[in-house]
């Protein structure tokens, strides 16, 4: 959410810092502006409502400077607006923020800066940051930056510059990522590895509590309180080409298309036929204390959270564990009963969500063992868990999660075999679930090469104005994820029931332009669900059947392949994401940048 980068070096700042900008938009992408150092001193800033593009047109053909910070936005405290839109200036033009995260004491801060003569410009709560560093009397911009945030409550990454030191960026995280591109005679600070990544993959990412200052030759870390932390560049797994979209006209379509490949590599090197297992490095979890555990809560938000109850199912059914999934942004606010026998898994995409990190931090506290599912590796929450496993996906750049939800679905079938051949599932079920596993990646070509047909339907459904989905037991999640995908890019309004629960209110929408997509897998509730459809069709509904074999009752069907029952969400869900992609294609909608959202939702 929002998306910081700055540089320092012998480099014309402004082309990068605009590139960097391009890459982080999927953050945030209301407002973006940028600050440089000019040649002759003094800062020139350019701001921009809009998407970076409209930034990138104000920004004058001569905007030389060799050190820079650059913002694109997601508003939470002010309208998206050219003020709003960091980064924020003192009223002198001195001191230069970019802020990520919320000042939750910025009222009564804002109120105290005015009384003693600070002139405002924005209805931000981060220019805050900009006026307390300015106001400091501290020697160094070190110290200036640090008994700012000694005052400021709340959650910040941030990058400073100031006129009178002109040599560095100061940056600072407590909540919100931050991290550090080393080069040769120049450094990158960044949001987001994607930012600086074509630029160089020796990076630093800061802990919470953590400040650097980065010069072009140099960089050092330290504490808010000023102890010096020691701090080696790490490499980062993926080549810059990772984040381009290959072709593809939207980042949706190409993440959809590389789900085979994802799938593949969540698997790779984790499979032990001899024992019809897999192994699992960073769990931490040994067979004693995995024997010992009495349920599994799993929390995530989102989509994750959908991956979340398709991996409880998973759990429940291969370990025999009961086992349940809830959204972490309620979890916490019902003072849940945290049992010692529990293992707790926190599920996250970006490894940022506020809501994941903030459930995670609460049961730490009070002594649960929490394992972390994430996709970005060393993330805020794969950092604060007691182990977990990576789900391999690679970068997800559209806003919409697609490969990740399958990968993670993917990386709880593997925890839930893991689990279960420790406690009593058979070595024969075991040999059936690898099996299966095995043939997901051809399975997923399969259903990818019926794009066109899927394109077709799309173009027929895009007129619904609402859309009902329904599935059973394993299906249900499927449906939940289908409708939240259809309502993020297309904005049709979707509703998304058990099968089973439709007579208890939901038939009364059902009529011709209500179309249903009903989730109808090869399983012990076949019949079930067909009587569903009778029902829907009784009161002349329209449905489109996923299933495995061709639904009379259906004016549509999606055909995918049959794998284990266990693991047959992990494909039905796979068509419903072109049948979303085509439909908001068919609107005309933005698809990689939907209205409203943002990527990582670092905020509560
Ligand atoms: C997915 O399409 C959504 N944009 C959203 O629900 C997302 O899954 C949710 O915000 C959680 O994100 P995370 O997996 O990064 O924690």
């Amino acid at each position: 959410m929002c998306g910081i980068v700055g540089y320092i070096g012998k480099r014309d700042v402004a082309p990068l810092l605009l590139e960097g900008l391009q890459r982080l938009e999927y953050r945030g992408y209301d407002s973006a502006g940028i600050v440089i150092a000019g040649k002759s001193g003094g800062f020139k800033a350019v701001k921009a409502k809009g998407r970076v593009r409209e930034l990138e047109a104000r920004v004058p053909k001569r905007f030389a400077g060799t050190t820079g910070i650059a913002h694109t936005r997601w508003a939470t405290h002010g309208a998206p607006s050219d003020v709003n839109a960091h980064p924020h200036l003192d009223t002198e033009g001195k001191v230069a923020v970019v802020h990520n995260g919320i000042v939750d004491n910025a009222s009564e801060l804002r109120a105290k800066l005015e009384a003693d003569g600070a002139v405002f410009a924005s209805e931000t709560d981060s220019e805050v940051i900009t006026h307390l560093i300015a106001r400091s009397q501290a020697a160094s911009l070190e110290e200036k930056v640090r008994e700012a945030l000694r005052v400021i409550e709340g959650t910040y990454g941030i990058a400073v510059m100031h006129a009178d030191f002109p040599d560095r960026i100061v940056a600072a995280r407590n909540g919100s990522p931050v991290v550090l591109g080393i080069g040769e005679k120049e450094m990158f600070v960044a949001s987001d590895v994607a930012a600086l990544i074509s630029h160089t993959r020796q990076v630093v990412t800061l802990d919470d509590g953590e400040m650097a200052t980065l010069k072009a030759d140099d960089f050092r870390t330290y504490t808010t309180s000023g102890t010096r932390t020691t701090a080696t560049p790490e490499t980062v797994e993926w080549e810059a080409a990772s984040y381009d979209m290959g072709g593809h006209d939207t980042y949706m379509h190409k993440e959809i298309c590389e789900q085979p490949d994802a799938v593949d590599r969540v698997l790779r090197g984790r499979i032990d036929d001899k024992f019809s297992t897999v192994h699992l490095g960073g769990l931490n979890l040994d067979a004693r204390e995995a024997r010992g555990i009495r349920r599994v809560k799993i929390l995530g938000c989102g989509t994750s959270y959908h991956a979340g109850m398709i991996g409880a199912s998973l759990v429940e059914g291969l370990a025999r564990i009961p086992a349940d999934s809830e959204p972490a942004s309620e979890f916490r606010y019902r003072n849940p009963v945290v049992d010692p026998d529990t293992l707790y898994i926190a599920v996250s995409q970006s490894g940022e969500t506020y809501d994941v990190l903030a459930a995670v931090q609460e049961l730490k506290r009070k002594g649960a063992r929490v394992l972390g599912v994430v996709n970005v590796v060393g993330s805020a929450i794969a950092r604060e868990t007691d182990g977990g496993v990576y789900v391999h996906a690679g970068p997800e750049v559209c806003v919409v999660s697609t490969k990740c939800f399958t990968n993670t679905v993917v990386a709880f079938a593997l925890l839930a075999l893991h689990l279960g051949r420790i406690r009593d599932l058979s070595v024969a079920d075991g040999k059936r679930i690898i099996e299966g596993l095995r043939a997901l990646p051809e399975q997923i070509q399969e259903i990818l090469a019926q794009e066109e047909d899927i394109k077709k339907l799309a173009a027929e459904y895009a007129e619904a104005k609402s859309m009902m989905f329904i599935g059973r037991v394993r299906g249900y999640p499927v449906a939940l994820e289908a409708s939240l995908k259809l309502k993020e890019i297309s904005y049709i309004h979707a509703e998304a029931y058990p099968a089973s629960e439709l007579k208890h209110g939901p038939l009364a929408l059902i009529e011709p332009a209500m179309p249903t997509v009903a989730i109808v897998p090869d399983d012990s509730l076949l019949e079930k669900n067909r009587a569903a459809m009778e029902e829907i069709k009784a009161r002349s509904g329209r449905i489109l059947a996923v299933a495995h074999r061709e639904q009379e009752k259906a004016d549509h069907t999606i055909l995918v392949p049959k794998n284990e029952d266990e693991l047959d969400p992990i494909l039905m869900g796979i068509p419903l994401q072109l049948l979303a992609y085509h439909t908001a294609l068919a609107l005309g909608r933005d698809i990689d940048k939907p209205r409203n959202l943002a990527k990582s939702v670092t905020v509560e």
